[in-house]
């Protein structure tokens, strides 16, 4: 397996605060990584390095080995917990808005077959959520998972490489969240992509990811609390799961042969 990204010495401060220190760490192409750590840990301002929204304040974060580009690329694809999708388009419309970047709308710009191919391809992508009928709904006519169905359509549309997620089943009812682990590990295999997700659903970490990471502060200053940042504290790989355990209400076997 290949290196997909890299983060060297990476600081993440704002103003006197430091939210993240000197990380450093690899993510191999292909995994499903979790995200762990407390709230404020940092966990979103990672993922939002990783979707170049944001640089680091210092250090070096790599893509196959040349320095991530900060601009909104068709590499990679982010879902939240909420919000992700706009209320006033429809199912349709949102999905073909993922294809666009915030400063270069796509659908404005096209006519005729290069329109409907746009088209096209997002009802594919809206088949391939279980969303294939319902294309001309609006999200306030949606369940929350089928939103969030409508989010991972969203955000794969432009076939990205990489798959940021945050707390993205984190409002769901717990049966709907079993659909989603199944429907996001099928998508995971079977686009070979490279997911990223945060969670704080411990349980939910260990059965998708194959490798956990947990963020935290490795030191505190009870005087200065943002003086020390949170870096990796945990890096667990997981043993590789076949399918049908996934969501088995049963024990989770966990290998724990963390280098750390
Ligand atoms: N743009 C910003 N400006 C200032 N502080 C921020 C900004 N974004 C996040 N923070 C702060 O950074 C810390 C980490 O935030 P975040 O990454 O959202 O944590 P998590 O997702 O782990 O809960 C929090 O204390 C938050 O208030
Ligand atoms: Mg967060």
């Amino acid at each position: 397996m290949s290196t997909l990204l890299s983060f060297r010495d990476v600081w993440v401060e704002y103003g006197d605060r430091i939210i993240i220190e000197k990380l450093n760490l690899e993510i191999e192409e292909g995994s499903f990584v979790s995200v762990v750590g407390p709230s404020g840990a940092g966990k979103s301002s990672f993922l939002r390095l990783i979707l170049g929204q944001e640089g680091p304040s210092q250090g070096t974060i790599l893509m196959d080995g040349a320095p991530l580009k900060p601009e909104c690329g068709p590499d990679r694809g982010v879902v939240f917990q909420r919000y992700s999708v706009f209320p006033h388009l429809t199912a349709l419309r949102n999905t073909i808005l993922g294809m666009e970047c915030e400063k270069a709308p796509v659908m404005g710009r096209l006519f005729g077959s290069a329109r409907r191919a746009a088209e096209e391809e997002a009802r594919e992508m809206l088949t391939a959520v279980g969303l294939g009928h319902s294309l001309d709904l609006y999200p306030a006519q949606m369940s929350g998972g089928m939103q969030q169905r409508l989010a991972i359509a969203q955000a794969l549309v432009k076939r990205p490489r990489i798959l940021l997620l945050d707390e993205p089943f984190g409002a769901l009812d717990p049966g709907i969240r079993a659909d989603m682990h199944k429907l996001i590990r099928s998508l995971w295999r079977e686009r070979a992509l490279t997911i990223v997700m945060v969670t704080h659903d411990i349980r939910e970490a260990f059965m998708l990811g194959t490798r956990v990471l947990a963020l935290d502060k490795r030191r505190h200053d009870p005087h200065a609390p943002h003086r020390f940042g949170a870096t990796v504290v945990y890096d667990l790989p997981m043993r590789e799961r076949p399918e049908e355990e996934i969501d088995e209400a049963g024990i989770i076997t966990i290998d724990v042969n963390s280098n750390n």
